[in-house]
């Protein structure tokens, strides 16, 4: 593992097993920089790559990225598409330094509703990865947390049917199984940029005690020394998930 470098005290040996990040505030970095709403987008996309490098180098299990909802189908067509043609342009360069550093990549969301290339290039990463050990690469694209729920019970309802489950046997652990996220640890830190405060249909029974937190800077302008003082944050703050403190 690479030995990174640290630009808030954090200590190495108490980090957030599961990272997820709605990465927000694109469209209003383009509106600040007088661009095209695609290149907030695009520079979006290299926080990101430089956020998945550092968490992989730091030994974080899952790291969660909300790239695409099911809600942003409703944006401009040409909106739409420049993130579709961004989803393929960063697996296309980024595919092979992934392998490298033994990041299992795993698609969040339907991709049957994607463009044949896009969900090509997914599934290609997904089964070049699937062997992996090292950070668990969550990218939820075409994702919604509601739906991914229905998906979940419609799962168990079918086994119910066929008698290979009791409904009595449902329990939180069955469902949990049932998630795209299935067998990771449930986040511990969820970090919204831009300044907005809300979960927005993003792994909503996964951040059941989760950690929330919300720095102001606009996604294109998150950095590494932004990223580890969330981090520190974090480390900072008493869990006590339901229980009196010790
Ligand atoms: C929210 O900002 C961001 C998105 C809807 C897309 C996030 C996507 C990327 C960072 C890059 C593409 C993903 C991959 C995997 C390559 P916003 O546009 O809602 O910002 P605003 O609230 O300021 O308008």
């Amino acid at each position: 593992m690479t030995t990174p470098t640290l630009y808030a005290p954090i200590d190495l040996d108490r980090l957030p097993r599961h990272v997820a990040i709605i990465m927000d505030g694109n469209g209003r970095w383009a509106r600040q920089h007088k661009v095209k709403i695609a290149m907030g987008h695009r520079a979006g996309t290299e926080t990101l790559r430089s956020i998945i490098r550092n968490s992989s180098d730091m030994g974080i299990k899952a790291l969660s990225l909300y790239a695409f909802s099911t809600e942003n189908w409703g944006r401009p067509q040409t909106e739409v598409d420049a993130l579709m043609q961004l989803i393929l342009d960063f697996f296309a360069s980024e595919i092979d330094e992934l392998c490298e550093k033994n990041v299992h990549i795993l698609i969040l969301g339907d991709k049957s509703a994607l463009p044949d290339k896009q969900r090509a290039a997914l599934v290609d990463a997904e089964n070049r990865t699937a062997q992996n050990t090292g950070l668990c690469l969550n990218i939820a694209i075409n994702y919604g947390s509601r739906a991914e729920l229905a998906r979940a019970a419609r799962s168990l309802a079918r086994d119910v049917q066929a008698g290979r489950l009791s409904p009595d046997d449902i329990t939180e652990d069955k469902l949990s199984s049932r998630l795209y996220t299935a067998g990771m640890p449930e986040v511990d830190l969820l970090i919204r940029t831009s300044g907005e405060m809300r979960l927005s249909n993003f792994l909503l029974y996964q951040c059941a005690y989760a950690e929330f937190v919300f720095p102001t800077v606009l996604w294109p302008d998150f950095d590494l020394k932004q990223y580890h003082q969330c981090i520190a944050e974090f480390q900072s703050r008493k869990r006590r998930f339901g229980k009196r403190e010790e």
